[in-house]
């Protein structure tokens, strides 16, 4: 197996930086603006079963669950470090979330299995070809008609956030997202629709919200046009 596919970059790029984590995200990205929102946007209702990909320490599992608690919420992350500091969260808030430990881009799951599936701050951890599997796999996840909900880097807005977005894309895997490429790398995985939501200015580049949606009618047994193998 290729390794070069497989991998992976923690919450803060660096391991040993993964317990600021979440101060860090919340004074640098705007998080109290832009993660409510996205919530909003996700549309659950009662019943609804919610995959929260890169789910980090679970700041944002925890806004879905309790904007939707009849909802089944579940966070995925390929960190067990984080997932453990998630997990003290979910205690803490008192909330009834489960955890699952694996790759975005091979979820352990079966074929049309959620409503809903959400990642916030994920894709630009993934190099350009596990974004092209993490995407696939969303689509074959995703029940017919369900929609995947993404906060990420997007096309720089302003002059100063196409300068910010030249470091960042020295640190991680934005080429897709601060070309603006990301509507057409989605709807490759089969996605019908992408459309652009929101657009936030935060310390390091433009953050737009994006939703897409797979068809009522759903792709056959393989779902998704670049499937994985
Ligand atoms: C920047 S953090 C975002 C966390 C959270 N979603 C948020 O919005 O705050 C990115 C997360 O993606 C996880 N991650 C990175 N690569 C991954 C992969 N291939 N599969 C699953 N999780 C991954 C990291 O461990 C990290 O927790």
């Amino acid at each position: 197996m290729d390794e070069t596919r497989h991998q992976y970059i923690p919450a803060l790029r660096f391991g040993w930086l993964t317990r600021l984590y979440d101060p860090v995200i919340r004074w640098t990205m705007r998080e109290d603006l832009f993660k409510p929102r996205l919530v909003k946007q996700v549309g659950m209702q009662p019943g609804h079963r919610v995959l929260d990909l890169g789910c980090g320490t679970s700041t944002l599992t925890i806004l879905l669950k309790r904007r939707q608690p009849q909802s089944m919420v579940v966070g995925l992350d390929g960190d067990a470090v984080v997932l453990a500091r998630a997990r003290e969260k979910v205690a803490e808030a008192g909330v009834d979330i489960s955890f699952d430990a694996g790759m975005a881009y091979r979820l352990p799951y079966p074929d049309r299995s959620f409503d809903r599936v959400v990642a916030s701050l994920l894709l630009h951890h993934l190099t350009s070809d596990n974004k092209r599997r993490a995407l696939c796999e969303t689509f074959r996840v995703l029940k017919p008609g369900g929609q995947l909900h993404i906060a990420d880097f997007g096309r720089p807005h302003t002059f100063l956030m196409a300068c910010v977005s030249l470091i960042v894309r020295w640190l991680e895997e934005t080429y897709e997202h601060v070309k603006g490429l990301m509507p057409g790398v989605i709807r490759d995985a089969g996605f019908t629709y992408t459309e652009e939501t929101g657009c936030y200015t935060t310390a390091f580049g433009t953050l737009v919200l994006i939703r897409a949606g797979k068809p009522e009618g759903g792709a056959g047994g393989s779902e998704g046009r670049n499937g994985t193998s």
